[in-house]
């Protein structure tokens, strides 16, 4: 038994996934244990690690038995990417999981039922539906068949291996942004190694040196558009300018905009202060629920646009008509807010950041809705607190995925609106919130799951709650 072993080695049965990706299983002793890897309905050989009292993770050592809802990852990136972890599993299998996490959240956490809950909605499309993708760079280079496997790439640009967070692989497909990524990368790649330093000025993970940190690129999924966002750690170099007049050179009119954002923090966050406009106007457009938005660098837009479309609409019926005000808190660059503008009185969106409030902003005077939309920029607590928003009839939450913080939920009590309709990215937060509004006064009386990211664990849930 190695040292943090916690038991000889097992076959257990695969029963479920967590919303973090993991197998979920029971060793003969009844502790629970989660198997990267292990997909409902394997038999696994498995190595129980050291853990808490009750679940710990477990080592896959060999499938036993493959799972007959496994289907062939389309893939060749699968066995290293973090990023589906759900993509070996066939799609029913994937969206009955998924709605397991979000009903065993409310129940578990929250101790709560809705009176309403219905089945999840599924997305159309399944692959290629991301209009935004984030890729690393890395001093440290994966390379799947280990430092023997004869050439080594000087630096890796892709995404990380789950659990090795120093590493990035090279990647070369996704099946999750459009197919333009990936010619995109190789540019970048080859001119980074051959102009813009090479691996010396990609971002070194332990000493936090390095130029070139990220590249996100968005894409106007309704529109066409795409947006090229070069993060590096310093302003004003001229190597961003030089690799966006290649990428103009290469792509030609399929690029819309390049933008050079800075992050010079240690932390592996591509946002930052947008330093120049290398390329185009800086902006992207996209389409959704028949409005125009234009999108700054750094504003929050859902990633899957023709799904955020039916989410909203899925918000509005959870909605229903509004006679007096509605709040739209963490409204991002206001797609709630304006595409609810026709069911309410007048619509306040609260938003964190500059960036994304002039975008709101922008959108409002975009599809002529200024007059019945406005706009706060600030921290929804700070803001509830000052009492300077309207009291209104109904509020739309949808927070980040810590949820709302206590103190919010208190002040959300104290302004009694009729219904209150929550949107949100994580089960837990959101079951454990819901709980604090029920002994609030509050009936959760309808929950939807929606499947927004289809081969990831990832699952959004609506869930409105009715005023006693
Ligand atoms: C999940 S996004 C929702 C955006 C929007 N509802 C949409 O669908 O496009 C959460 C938003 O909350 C914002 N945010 C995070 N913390 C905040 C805070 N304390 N106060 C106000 N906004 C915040 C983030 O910047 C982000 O735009």
């Amino acid at each position: 038994m190695s040292r943090n072993t916690l038991a000889p080695a097992e076959q257990v049965r695969i029963s479920a996934v967590t919303h973090g990706g993991l197998g979920v299983a029971r060793l003969a002793s009844g502790k629970v244990v989660f198997v990267r890897g292990g997909l409902p309905g394997d038999v696994a050989e498995i190595e129980a690690l050291r853990g808490r009292k009750r679940h710990a993770e477990a080592r896959l050592i060999q499938l036993v038995e493959e799972s007959p809802l496994r289907v062939p990852p389309r893939c060749a990136h699968q066995s290293v990417c973090g990023g589906c972890p759900l993509q070996g599993l066939s799609y029913p299998a994937q969206l009955s999981e998924k709605e397991s996490m979000v009903r065993d959240a409310w129940r578990r956490i929250g101790g709560l039922e809705p009176a309403v809950v219905d089945a999840i909605l599924p997305a159309r499309d399944t692959f290629f539906y991301r209009n935004k993708m984030e890729f690393g760079f890395s001093d440290l280079a994966w390379h799947p068949q280990g430092r023997e496997s004869g050439e080594l790439e000087p630096f890796g640009l892709g995404q990380h291996v789950p659990g090795v967070h120093s590493k990035v692989f090279n990647l070369l497909e996704c099946h999750l942004q459009s197919a333009f990524t990936a010619p995109i990368l190789a540019e970048v790649r080859r001119f980074v190694e051959e102009e813009g330093g090479g691996r010396d000025a990609v971002w070194h993970w332990r000493g936090h040196t390095g130029y070139w940190r990220f590249v996100v690129i968005r894409e106007g999924r309704g529109t066409g558009e795409r947006m090229v966002n070069l993060v590096t750690s310093t302003a004003g170099d001229a190597r961003a300018d030089a690799l966006a007049a290649r990428l103009v050179e290469r792509f030609g009119t399929e690029i819309s905009t390049i933008v050079n954002t800075v992050q010079g923090g240690p932390g592996q966050v591509a946002t930052g202060w947008t330093d120049r406009v290398l390329h185009g106007d800086g902006l992207l457009r996209e389409k959704l629920g028949g409005l125009l938005f234009e999108l700054a660098p750094q504003a929050f837009f859902q990633t899957h646009t023709e799904q955020a479309e039916r989410l909203f609409a899925l918000v509005a019926e959870h909605l229903g008509p509004v006679e007096g005000d509605l709040l739209d808190l963490y409204c991002g660059t206001g797609a709630i807010a304006l595409l609810m503008a026709g069911q309410a009185r007048r619509i306040h969106g609260v938003e964190l950041v500059p960036e994304a409030v002039d975008s709101a902003r922008r959108n409002a005077r975009l599809n002529g809705l200024e007059e019945r939309v406005s706009f706060h920029c600030g921290d929804v607590l700070e803001l509830l607190k000052a009492g300077e928003l309207p009291r209104p009839e109904a509020v739309v939450v949808d927070p980040p995925r810590a949820g709302l913080h206590p103190k919010v939920v208190a002040q959300l009590l104290d302004l009694a609106p009729r219904r209150l309709v929550y949107v949100s990215c994580n089960p837990a937060t959101q079951a454990r919130d819901a709980a604090l509004l029920a002994e609030g006064g509050y009936t959760p009386t309808r929950l939807s799951p929606v499947d927004m990211f289809p081969h990831t664990f990832h699952v959004e849930a609506v869930a409105t709650f009715e005023k006693r």
